[in-house]
């Protein structure tokens, strides 16, 4: 699931502040995305930004992915909503460490 965090400590890197996640309500650095689920507060979900139908850049968008090529519209979660996208959204570790958000890459 897009929380596990398996991967070494090492290979995480810093995409921003909780505090500008808290401002903002996303994240965005290098083709990650990250926002909060609110059904899930406490810990940010990053995904990578990368439409999984034609490889466009999904936009966070009142609580779901939206892709402004086709349509396809992606659940918090990165589960497909809407179609033509037939993939979930490829996800990444997550962790916050004094106040920084890390996801691993
Ligand atoms: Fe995203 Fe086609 S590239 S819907």
């Amino acid at each position: 699931t897009a929380t596990t965090t398996s991967a070494p400590k090492s290979s995480f890197r810093a995409v921003g502040s909780v505090a500008q996640l808290e401002k903002d309500g996303q994240l965005k650095a290098d083709g990650v995305l990250v926002i909060r689920d609110r059904n899930n507060p406490t810990t940010p979900l990053a995904f990578n930004s990368t439409c999984t139908h034609k490889g466009c850049t999904v936009d966070w968008k009142d609580g779901e992915f939206v892709c402004p090529c086709h349509g396809a519209v992606f659940a918090p979660d990165g589960s497909v909503r809407k179609k033509p996208a037939k993939e979930p959204l490829a996800t990444y570790a997550v962790k916050v460490e004094n106040g920084q958000v890390l996801i691993a890459s």
